[in-house]
């Protein structure tokens, strides 16, 4: 009997359950103490809504442009890698459910699923993630792919030189290459269902990287080679480099702090996606959502401010949109419906989130995206509290 779920968080449950616990440790996880995993959440909990009632709410139009595509609600499928670890044809299953949905699905260099394999199973918009690998012809080969297949948009990942630190890991015994402990040999054996469906078909491959550095390599091969190790050397010059080699939309995806945001625009990118990668890399580091003011104040005009981390309701997405967010990008939602269901899991969540948005958007008066705006939040808690005693 499939149990109802309602909500991201009932999927967050079901896949739980499936998957084993190296898996979900590695879907799940922040880094470090996940100070800044739980300061994303947080801070959309510290917004209160301020509601305009008796407003004509009998039409809704949630529709929207994303890096100058239609969208039909102001959120992208972000990019997550090694999919595969959930579910067979992983991103396939992501890119179509995105599609049905009207998102862009944006595909990471750490995809276990081929960029023109994903192009062949949707004609809906797409977006390359880029990591830059010591051997720049990697990554020109990946845009040149991409370029062909038409994808649409450029996402340079910039908060990743190196991998944050996920004590999870070491626990649960996710490694590669694989490690067969006794843990890991029980922890599948009382996975049965993901062992059937995924673990037997063996590890998944960043096919996607490997055919760009023509080396057929599998992720084991991560430690070693050139491939897989990434450039420490990137720096802001590169954006030029990149420009040469991209004629669409580039995004800067990672950006952490208004005054490299304004660095960001100098360097005339198209869009920023305020991160943290969903608190798996720096821990420490402020919300996005709590910079996303101030980096909106200053961007230049046609500039599209994206942000991310933490994303559960339709209401945070109304939260971000308020406060001058042109979309935010869904990390680990998809993935609990992926995992949870596959590609019918995905969709799901997907439509969740969209009529909660839908609902939150009647409940605060607002027929479209352009009536929400930032004097219907107000930051509740501490400097509340304080007005109170002082008054
Ligand atoms: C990620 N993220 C990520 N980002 C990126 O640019 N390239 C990548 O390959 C990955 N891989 C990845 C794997 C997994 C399992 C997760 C959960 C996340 C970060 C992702 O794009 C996004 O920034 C965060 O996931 C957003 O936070 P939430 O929505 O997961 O809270």
């Amino acid at each position: 009997m499939t149990a109802i779920r309602s909500n991201v968080a009932d999927y967050r449950e079901a896949a739980r359950r499936f998957l084993p616990r190296f898996a979900f440790a590695y879907l799940e996880g922040g880094a470090e103490n996940e100070i800044t995993l739980r300061r994303n959440r947080a801070a959309f909990e510290a917004l209160a809504f301020e509601p305009r009632v008796l407003r004509d709410v009998s039409t809704l139009d949630t529709r929207t442009t994303l890096a100058g595509q239609a969208a039909a609600w102001p959120a992208v499928v972000g990019p997550t890698g090694i999919n595969g670890l959930f579910r067979r044809a992983a991103e396939e299953a992501l890119a179509r459910a995105a599609q049905k949905a009207g998102l862009p699905f944006a595909l990471s260099t750490a995809s276990t699923s081929l960029l023109e394999d994903v192009r062949n199973v949707t004609e809906g918009d797409l977006w390359l993630q880029l990591y830059v690998q010591q051997d720049r012809r990697i990554a020109e080969n990946l845009m040149a792919r991409a370029r062909a297949a038409k994808f649409s948009t450029l996402m340079l990942t910039v908060d990743t030189p190196v991998l944050g630190q996920r004590d999870d890991y070491a626990r649960t015994g996710f490694a590669m290459p694989v490690r067969w402990t006794p843990a890991l040999l029980w922890d599948l054996a009382t996975h049965p269902r993901w062992l059937a469906a995924v673990g037997i078909h063996g590890q998944p491959r960043l096919v996607n990287l490997s055919r760009s550095a023509r080396l057929g390599a599998g992720i084991e091969d991560r430690t070693g080679t050139r491939t897989h190790r990434m450039d420490l050397t990137l720096n802001w010059r590169d954006v030029a480099w990149l420009r040469r080699h991209w004629q669409g939309r580039i995004l800067l995806k990672g950006i952490q702090g208004a005054s490299d945001a304004r660095l960001a625009f100098a360097h005339d990118v198209d869009g920023v996606v305020l991160s943290n990668h969903g608190g798996r890399q720096l821990d420490g580091a402020r919300s996005p959502l709590d910079l996303l003011g101030e980096v909106v104040a200053d961007a230049p005009r046609g500039a599209e401010v994206f942000v991310d981390g933490g994303i559960r309701r339709g209401s945070d997405i109304a939260k971000a949109v308020a406060l001058g967010a042109r979309g935010v990008l869904l990390g680990r939602a998809p993935l609990y419906g992926l995992a949870a269901a596959g590609e019918a899991g995905v969709t799901d969540v997907l439509a969740m989130l969209h009529k909660e948005l839908q609902t939150c958007m009647r409940l605060l008066g607002c027929p479209d995206l352009s009536a929400l705006t930032f004097d219907l939040l107000t930051a509740h808690g501490a400097a509340a509290a304080r007005e109170a005693a002082a008054a």
